[in-house]
């Protein structure tokens, strides 16, 4: 039978990551063959990020250019997947008639059907996008649990141990796209890990839009197991070399998962823990429901259980109303923690979300000089903080170990480029390097070769 081949596009987030490599999972069961082209693929699925405007943008500027590829090859099949399908819905047709079939973010396991029908012309478009069907993805994850990987290689993965999102940040689409917030079960997840573990894979990032809430809503047991516990039962699977997690809520974030850091061995020392402003007034009005005061003292606190860990942040410049004050505020915060790394956004406005009917909207120029100076300064904090690592010898798992300089990642969440060992290796392993250049982007350093080897 000639098999068919499926090119996904993905946008946004590590959520969109995962739910690609299942939507490759299950089409692999139908004889789907990954390729990595558009020009090359009998089905192009775009898995969709409208968390900004300018995300969603790409997505119809790309759309547009299939449009071309496709009056070329009319037989290509054309799909929207992720947030913009489950925000835009059949409207996305309308505007992009060529696109064939569009599927919310909780609809992805109906694909091979849609694809059937569309295959026996059964209809001609598809739309899927209910939200909330009652948590449809439990027997789901489970049936995708025992089917082998699409891809096969490879040491590290993400496990999804909830959806959806709660929160209502006033300026954030992700309740309206993911719905509302609803954890795994436990013995799922442990059951994913294990099964992970013993396929050879090395690092797992346990994956959700807030996991420091896990099990607090929607308990999926009579006793709800907190995010630290959870962390816990992931952490003594044996074998599991790192464990990661992403992404938090500051609100939510618990003594008892503080006092993981330190405890649990294979546990990274880096945690993204995005704060938005600097200014409470701010926060106030983006319903983040903590104080710069409150976020301060968890920094601290992890800090002192934690001192090598490494904080990154998310910042958005320019919200509503945002005066230099504010920005100044946000400024401070950032000389104050010296994040090793952040991720700075300029304000847009969202479908549905409650910032989008505030007045006093910051000026484009305002918010664009205002986020080159976010980022001047977090750039320069970047590379001292990376200087603090010269000379220290640190764990490094290789990433690729291809070519004469192979890089990898610290525990501390860093990459670091450094000329190949003596010996082959395979991504996952991990070596000893000693840093000896430090950009603002990423380390440089040496294999530390074992005294029994000089001796050779
Ligand atoms: N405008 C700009 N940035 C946003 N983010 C979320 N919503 C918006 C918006 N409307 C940023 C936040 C979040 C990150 C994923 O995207 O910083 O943490
Ligand atoms: Fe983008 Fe948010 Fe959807 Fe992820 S959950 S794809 S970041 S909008």
């Amino acid at each position: 039978m000639h098999s068919k081949t499926l090119y996904i596009k993905t946008f946004g987030c590590q959520m969109n990551e995962r739910d690609s490599e299942i939507i490759e999972q299950l089409l692999a069961q139908d004889g789907y063959l990954a390729v990595d082209g558009a020009d090359k693929a009998d089905v192009v699925i775009l898995n969709t990020c409208s968390i900004r405007a300018k995300a969603e943008q790409k997505v119809f500027s790309l759309l547009g250019q299939l449009r071309e590829q496709k009056q070329l090859r009319p037989g290509m099949r054309i799909g929207v997947a992720g947030c913009v399908a489950q925000q835009e819905g059949e409207k996305i047709f309308s505007r992009m008639p060529h696109v064939d079939f569009i599927v919310g973010t909780q609809q992805i396991y109906q694909l091979p059907e849609i694809l059937q029908r569309l295959d026996q012309g059964a209809t001609s478009h598809e739309l899927a996008t209910d939200l909330d069907a009652a948590f449809a993805i439990p027997p789901f994850q489970q049936l995708l649990t025992h089917q082998p990987p699409a891809n096969p290689e490879g040491f590290r993965r993400f496990v999804t141990i909830m959806q959806g999102c709660n929160n209502y940040c006033s300026y954030c689409v992700v309740p309206h796209t993911r719905g509302r917030e609803v954890s795994r079960p436990v013995a799922d997840i442990l059951e994913e890990v294990e099964i992970l573990v013993s396929q050879g894979i090395k690092e797992i990032t346990l994956l959700g839009q807030n996991v420091n809430s896990y099990g607090m809503t929607n308990p999926v047991a009579e006793t709800p197991t907190s995010f630290a516990r959870l962390l816990r039962l992931v952490a003594a699977v044996p074998g599991l070399k790192r464990l990661r997690f992403t992404t938090s809520n500051p609100k939510d974030l618990s003594a008892e998962l503080v006092a993981c850091f330190g405890e649990l061995d294979n546990l990274c020392p880096h945690f993204h823990l995005p704060v938005q402003s600097g200014s409470n007034r701010i926060l106030r009005l983006m319903n983040r429901k903590y104080t710069v005061e409150e976020y301060l003292e968890k920094v601290a606190a992890l800090r002192e259980r934690c001192p090598q860990i490494a904080l990154a942040t998310d910042m958005i410049i320019g919200f509503p109303g945002e005066s230099e004050a504010d920005f100044e505020a946000t400024m401070e915060l950032l000389r104050t923690v010296r994040y090793h790394g952040s991720f700075s956004f300029k304000y847009s406005d969202r479908p549905h979300v409650r910032s989008a009917e505030f007045s006093d909207k910051v000026e484009e120029s305002v918010k664009s000089e205002r986020l080159a100076r976010f980022q001047g300064l977090q750039d320069q904090i970047s590379l001292e903080r990376n200087q603090e690592q010269l000379g220290q010898e640190v764990e490094v798992m290789v990433e690729s170990a291809q070519s004469e300089m192979w890089k990898g990642r610290t525990t501390t969440n860093h990459i670091v480029h450094f000329p190949a060992a003596a010996q082959p290796h395979q991504p996952g392993d991990c070596l000893l390097v000693r840093i000896d250049h430090a950009g603002k982007h990423s380390l440089r350093g040496n294999i530390v070769v074992p005294e029994a080897e000089i001796d050779h």
